[in-house]
């Protein structure tokens, strides 16, 4: 599509001005669109060689056993060389690499140097520990620096990192440890939230008793509250790195393109969660180029993704892209509202942030305490803005443009996936911007909305959001489970990806996400499967069977709605559904907690006994349950 004169497009459109189109790092978008999708393999040949290999790639596609796709193929090379090793031979090596600030107030900030000299460390530490390249290391910590040390000591040695989000708890641990295999669990004695210590070590110790393979707990002393160390499982990080292995020297492995980085649990459609597996080469190259086309970084940038690395959007774009681009990123410890709902525009103006990149939920949260605590600060640094992980309200789209950017910062509304790796449709800086939309896919994503034939809808219509051709951040397969990656993602058209999204698009070939089609509930942005919660519920002593369904949530985007079919003899009361809700809590964690649990006497559910969530939706919306034909009497 040819850019167009403004009064063309459809629809409420911002456009970003021409200093900021003119600065960009991206410049006519729509022929390097063009030469992308019709030369894909040139296009990504020449953006991995903006970075460093030890081996150059024979192949930078092999397709010959699709959908499991190989990208730079022969090629040698480790993140970690990419992200820290190699500017240390830059002025970079004095440049911030990371400024955080905890909770309670206090900063640590490392330069480059520091953070290698502090990765070598551990990485040293880890290696004398026996963990050997292709091990699965098990990651379990706050938001603190040490977080981001650990993943690229396992990656630089050519470990496997399984980084369990903070805010998931016992059973979710346990299953995700049992799944990897995981020797070694490094943590934490806790990390601040909310002025309180959340107990990362107990529930760990809990979740360490329910599988077998852990054999060793580096435990890092963040809050300094009392916790249980068990002698000769459990050691104390700050003791390792004082032992001598622990030298400011460390060989960064070589490793293939192909060899896995990380995996990263998600919820699917059924049962338990799946271990996306991404690569060092591939996943290298599309972080890197999506970061710096997007968010256009500059050397002078101070660049602050508020997610957790926990999650993709932290693996991707806290922790790997703005290293591989020699950036200075900041991490925050603690809660957008602590000690009041003006600290993160405090953390805006102290650090002197420029670009911002956080969820919807969090922008909808921050906006219903009103202006004036934003208004309060000078958040003039700002020139970029960013959203993930549903789609934003126009409400809070404007809001965010107009209170937090002044009116002068575009909003890069990113749509992808943990599967996808990084960015797939999202503007440029110089993309016109539609609140609500992320407008259009990026370099090389040939991505489309297509009905049950996979043929394109007409604009305007809904259909299942899709993307024609491999791209190399994609995920190779789930941990263990090849069958099921070739039956969820490209079971239903055979040459696409489903990425199990519904959107539309529209006259000027925006696409709007409307969201997910499968039993995927985006809770605040974040991202539960109905089933471990329904699994949660049902490991609870009072309960024979439960349903699980999302409902559209002011704040949360979605949230969690429950109903329960009690064991026999049971009396349903309030406090038993207050210890329900408590128990999907200790089980899963607190984002999983259900807004409310409904008692009932049965559960809708098809004659093969598949409990029809739609029909519980449709019901609790006051809409028509549509066809029930296949529901049994
Ligand atoms: O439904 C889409 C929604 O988040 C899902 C992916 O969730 P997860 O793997 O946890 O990754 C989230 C962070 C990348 C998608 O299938 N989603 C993500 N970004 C957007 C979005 N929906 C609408 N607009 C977005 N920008």
């Amino acid at each position: 599509m040819d850019p167009k004169d403004k009064q063309e497009y459809e629809g409420e459109v911002f456009f970003p001005s021409p200093e900021i189109v003119a600065a960009a790092h991206v410049q006519d978008r729509e022929a390097l669109y063009r030469r992308s999708i019709e030369d894909p393999q040139s296009y990504w040949a020449e953006r991995a060689e903006e970075l460093e290999w030890f081996q150059k790639w024979d192949q930078v596609l092999d397709e010959s056993n699709p959908p499991f796709f190989q990208w730079f193929v022969g090629g040698k090379t480790n993140i970690v060389h990419n992200a820290v090793d190699r500017h240390l031979k830059t002025y970079r090596k004095n440049k911030l690499a990371l400024i955080w600030e905890g909770e309670p107030g206090d900063v640590r900030t490392y330069s480059y140097f520091a953070l290698n000299r502090e990765v070598c460390r551990f990485a040293n530490v880890l290696r004398s520990m026996g963990v050997h390249k292709g091990d699965i290391v098990t990651i379990y910590m706050p938001r603190i620096p040490e977080q981001v040390i650990a993943m690229l000591a396992c990656a630089k040695i050519g470990a496997v990192h399984s980084v369990v989000y903070g805010g998931f708890s016992v059973e979710s641990l346990a299953e995700r440890i049992e799944d990897a295999q995981s020797r070694i669990l490094i943590t934490a004695d806790g990390g601040w939230l909310r002025g309180k210590v959340v107990d990362l070590k107990g529930i760990a110790d809990e979740a360490i008793a329910r599988q077998a393979t852990i054999e060793h707990v580096i435990v890092v002393k963040r809050t300094g509250q009392e916790i249980y160390m068990e002698s000769g499982r459990d050691y104390w990080y700050h003791d390792l790195m004082a032992l001598p292995v622990s030298n400011h020297s460390c060989r960064t492995e070589e490793m293939d393109a192909e060899d896995p980085l990380f995996i990263l649990y998600t919820s699917g459609t059924t049962g338990r969660p799946k271990g996306i597996l991404h690569t060092h080469g591939g996943y290298m190259v599309y972080v890197h180029t999506t970061l710096k086309d997007v968010f256009d970084l500059k050397d002078e940038d101070r660049y602050w993704c508020a997610a957790d690395p926990g999650w993709i959007t932290g693996h991707s774009y806290i922790v790997y892209a703005p290293l591989l681009n020699g950036s200075t990123l900041f991490l925050y410890e603690g809660a957008p509202t602590h000690p009041y709902p003006n600290r993160w525009w405090q953390i805006v103006e102290k650090y002197g942030i420029t670009i911002l990149y956080t969820a919807p939920t969090a922008i909808r949260g921050l906006m219903r305490f009103g202006d004036a605590w934003a208004r309060r600060h000078d958040l003039s640094s700002l020139r970029l803005l960013g959203s993930v992980g549903e789609p934003i309200n126009p409400e809070a789209w404007k809001w965010y443009h107009n209170v937090i950017g002044g009116g002068r910062c575009p909003i890069m509304d990113t749509w992808w996936q943990t599967e996808t790796g990084g960015f797939m449709i999202s503007p440029t800086p110089d993309t016109p911007l539609k609140p609500g939309s992320a407008t259009r896919p990026l370099f090389g994503i040939d991505a489309d909305v297509v009905d049950e034939a996979g043929k394109p809808v007409q604009p305007g219509e809904e259909g299942f959001l899709v993307i024609r051709r491999p791209w190399p951040g994609m995920l190779r397969t789930i941990h263990k489970d090849p069958e099921r990656y070739k039956e969820q993602y490209w079971g239903r058209y055979g040459n696409m990806y489903l990425a199990g999204d519904s959107a539309r698009k529209d006259r000027d070939g925006y696409i709007w996400v409307i969201g997910r089609i499968d039993d995927v509930i985006k809770v605040s942005g974040y991202r539960l499967g109905t089933a471990e919660v329904e699994s949660a519920l049902v490991s609870h002593a009072a309960v024979a069977e439960a349903a699980v369904i999302g409902l559209p949530h002011e704040l949360k985007g979605n949230a969690i709605f429950a109903y329960v079919l009690l064991r026999a003899g049971i009396e349903k009361s309030d406090t038993l559904s207050e210890d329900l809700r408590n128990h999907v809590a200790h089980e899963m964690g607190p984002i999983a907690k259900p807004e409310t649990i409904t008692f009932v006497d049965s559960l809708p559910k098809t004659r093969s006994g598949k409990i029809m969530r739609r029909v519980l939706k449709a019901r609790a919306l006051g809409l028509p349950e549509g066809d029930i034909s296949t529901m049994e009497e």
